[in-house]
């Protein structure tokens, strides 16, 4: 699908479609007036009739209307005008995206960019769009072996914009169309099987953005982590068949002396739990355990794409979480890359014993700020839903610049307490500190445990295990926090 940015008049060009929303009161305003004036009023009359109420989410195609050049005109019910934000935008845009995907219309006029959601600049409204349209596009049908559905007939997209936005606009394109790859990215990792998303297959895919983008690659095998000592991450591994890998990806975009900004992502391709295992009932979720790594990888995406200023190193640690005669035992001490010993009590608890040895290795960085993205507790998603993910840190300002990033982005983000009063739950008889601390406050008893690890830098943990991926009948990855973290990153080359 392709999109471009016009500044056009309703009603007077040749074209598939042209959509417009509608306002729950159903009186015409701005584009979908003009419309209705080059239709002599055809569609104030079918407003009044009744056909549309407005209510968000809501389509109706017209065809051949007189006075309209246009084969179809396709009326999107925005809701409430005063209510009309963000969520009821992406919404509308969603609801006449799908609306044309399943016509028969090859190009379409798409004025639903030129209406301001809370006063949300033009460069919003694209880039919204485009990655929203691009999600309804998203299909995952690889390991079938028929596709569900036919391709949409849809090619062209123009998105209207007042003349004067016309260069935010086409920013806004150019972020939303490497927002939507990077996130497709994403999705992909997290929809393949867990037998063929093995941590092999995400150091190959890392491969690949390396010599596609011109980012520095390398890949440390087993013998390699041993030499540092990644001992807790290497304690996840050992029940596993699989050989686990530590990605290196190097992207460098801004000045040589400038300190980069180190993405670290959870990649556990498979978490049966280990020797704690877990209960068979929608185990087979726990592939998308490496979400944060599919989050990673494709945020170094969408900078490559971007090609953007800035010097943005990405970390993975990559393993599975099995079971079997060599996996580690709970009870056992493992010492980590740090030096600090760790009861584990638990090896379910196995994303923060693979993250504490990356965050050690970021030490070597000197980085302006690290961020970690991981699936890493259960206790986060009965906190915050598949609403918003966790968000911890040990600095107010880099909390601060990643809330408003994920504001914007609408991949939206809450800030959950890093006391030390929570690192008393950790403590351990017979190691430095246990790898769990007990069924209150889950999330943060994790998130204390990878502090003590992040003592060097400005760091923040994002727990996206209640959004990173959607369950049920829907069940698929949402590539989220990809929105937040590339809205983030966009910030800092600007602050540069
Ligand atoms: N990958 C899981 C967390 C998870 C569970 C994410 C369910 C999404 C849905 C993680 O490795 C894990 O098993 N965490 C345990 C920690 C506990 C043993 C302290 C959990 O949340 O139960
Ligand atoms: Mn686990
Ligand atoms: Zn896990």
């Amino acid at each position: 699908m392709e999109f471009s940015i016009k500044s056009l008049q309703p009603g007077r060009t040749r074209s598939g479609c042209v959509v417009v929303g509608v306002f729950e009161s159903r009186k015409l305003s701005g584009p979908s007036a003009q419309l209705d004036a080059a239709a002599q009023g055809a569609l104030s009359t079918i407003a009044k009739r009744g056909d549309v109420d407005g209510k968000t989410g809501t389509t109706l195609m017209l065809h051949n209307l007189a006075g309209i050049a246009a084969e179809r005109v396709l009326l999107v019910g925005l809701g409430r005008e005063a209510d009309f934000g963000q969520r009821q935008y992406r919404e509308a845009v969603a609801a006449a995206m799908r609306a044309l995907n399943s016509s028969g219309a090859k190009d379409a006029e798409f004025y639903l960019t030129a209406l301001e959601p809370d006063g949300l600049d033009a460069q919003w409204r694209v880039q919204q769009a485009v990655t929203v349209a691009r999600e309804t596009l998203y299909r995952f049908d690889q390991m079938k072996s028929r596709k569900d559905a036919a391709e949409p007939a849809l090619r062209r997209v123009t998105l209207v914009v007042d003349k004067a936005d016309a260069r935010k606009a086409g920013s806004g394109l150019e972020q939303g169309v490497a927002l939507a790859e990077g996130m497709a990215l994403t999705k992909d990792l997290g929809n393949l099987p867990p037998n063929v998303c093995t941590p092999g297959y995400l150091a190959d895919q890392a491969r690949e953005l390396g010599k596609r983008y011109r980012m520095k690659v390398q890949v440390l095998e087993r013998d390699d982590m041993k030499k540092l000592g990644m001992n807790t991450l290497l304690s996840v591994a050992q029940g596993s068949a699989e050989p686990p890998k530590f990605i290196v990806i190097e992207y460098r975009g801004g000045a040589k002396a400038a300190k980069p900004v180190v993405l670290v992502g959870k990649g556990v391709t498979f978490d049966t739990g280990g020797i704690s295992i877990k209960p068979a009932a929608e185990m087979d979720e726990m592939k998308y355990d490496m979400s944060g790594a599919g989050t990673v990888l494709g945020t170094m995406k969408a900078i490559g794409e971007l090609k953007l200023r800035l010097n943005v190193v990405g970390l993975i640690p990559a393993t599975e979480n099995m079971p079997g005669g060599r996996a580690t035992r709970p009870g056992d001490v493992v010492k980590s890359m740090s030096g600090q010993t760790v009861e584990i009590l638990n090896t379910d608890a196995e994303g923060r014993l693979i993250l504490c040895d990356a965050l050690t290795y970021a030490e070597r960085y000197e980085p302006a700020a690290v961020i970690d993205i991981a699936t890493l507790t259960g206790a986060c998603v009965i906190a915050l839903g598949h609403v918003a993910s966790g968000l911890f840190s040990n600095d107010d300002a880099l909390a601060q610049e990643l809330l408003g990033a994920a504001d914007r982005a609408y991949d939206r983000a809450w800030r959950m307490p890093l006391w030390d009063d929570y690192q008393d739950q950790l403590k351990s008889n017979f190691a430095d500190f246990a790898n769990i601390g007990g069924r209150p406050a889950g999330s943060v008893t994790a998130a204390c445990f990878l502090a003590r690890f992040a003592r060097k830098f400005k760091w923040a943990h994002l727990d996206i295990a209640g959004t990173a991926w959607r369950s049920g009948k829907d069940k698929g990855a949402t590539a989220r926090p990809v929105p937040m973290l590339l809205q983030f990153l966009l910030g800092r080359v600007r602050g540069a």
